[in-house]
C-alpha cells in the first residue's frame, strides 16, 4: 500500500458530510447540525483538516482528521481566575478546542499532535490570545497523553461534567498558556 502523505488545510463546505460522519463514528456525544454548519462555513469557529494526498480511489482530499475550536473572551471563560490580565482592558481571548479526531486507520502517526500544534501556533500569533483550553473525558487516556506531551496543564477535574446515556463522567480541563501568561 502507498505511504500516506498527510496534508493540512482549512475545512470547507464540501467536507460537511464526511465531518458529520466521523463525529458520529468516534464521539460518544451527539453534535447538532448547526454545529457542523458553523464549522464548514467558519462562522465563529476555526478549524483545520488533515487529508492523505496519497489515498487512492479518489479520496485524496477526504478528511481523515480534524480539529475544531472557537474564541472565548478570557474574562468570560471558566478559567478567568488563571489569566494574568495586562493593559488590554479585558479584551484577552482564549481558544477553546471543541472537537479533535483522527480516523482509526490513521492513528499513531502524529496527526493529532500536528493538528493541536497548529492550534497552538495559531494562538501564539494572535496578540490578545492568552491560551488554548479544552475538556477531555477522564477515561480518554490517548487524548490525555497527547495533551500532556504537548505541555498542556491539567488545571481541574470536573465532577460529572459529561452525561452520556444517562451516566455521568468526570472531565479534565487542560490549558496551554501562550506567551508566558
Ligand atoms: N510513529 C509511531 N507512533 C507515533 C508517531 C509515529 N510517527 N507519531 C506519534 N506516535 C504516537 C504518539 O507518541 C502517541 O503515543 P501514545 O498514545 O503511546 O502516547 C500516539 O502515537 C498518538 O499520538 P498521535 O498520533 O499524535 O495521535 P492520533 O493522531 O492517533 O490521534 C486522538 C489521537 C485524536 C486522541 C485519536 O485517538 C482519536 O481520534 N480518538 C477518538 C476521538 C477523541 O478521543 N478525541 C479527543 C477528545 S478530547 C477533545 O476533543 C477536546
Amino acid at each position: 500500500s502507498r505511504r500516506p502523505s498527510i496534508y493540512y488545510r482549512p475545512i470547507n463546505p464540501n467536507d460537511l458530510d464526511r465531518l458529520e460522519q466521523i463525529h458520529r463514528d468516534i464521539f460518544p456525544i451527539k453534535y447538532e447540525s448547526e454545529f457542523f454548519q458553523s464549522v464548514v462555513n467558519g462562522v465563529g469557529i476555526v478549524s483545520w483538516a488533515a487529508v492523505d494526498r496519497n489515498r487512492p480511489g479518489g479520496y485524496s482530499d477526504e478528511l481523515i482528521g480534524f480539529v475544531t475550536a472557537k474564541f472565548v473572551l478570557a474574562k468570560e471563560s471558566e478559567i478567568d481566575d488563571l489569566i494574568c490580565y495586562g493593559s488590554s482592558q479585558g479584551e484577552e481571548t482564549l481558544i477553546y478546542i471543541l472537537t479533535l479526531g483522527v480516523v482509526e486507520t490513521y492513528r499513531n502517526h502524529g496527526i493529532a499532535m500536528s493538528l493541536i500544534s497548529g492550534v497552538i501556533r495559531y494562538a501564539s500569533g494572535l496578540s490578545l490570545c492568552r491560551g488554548v483550553y479544552l475538556h477531555v473525558i477522564a477515561y480518554n487516556n490517548p487524548a490525555i497523553r497527547l495533551y500532556n506531551r504537548l505541555m498542556f496543564r491539567c488545571v481541574r477535574r470536573l465532577n460529572g461534567f459529561y452525561l452520556i446515556k444517562r451516566q455521568h463522567f468526570d472531565a479534565f480541563l487542560f490549558v496551554y498558556f501562550v506567551k508566558g501568561s
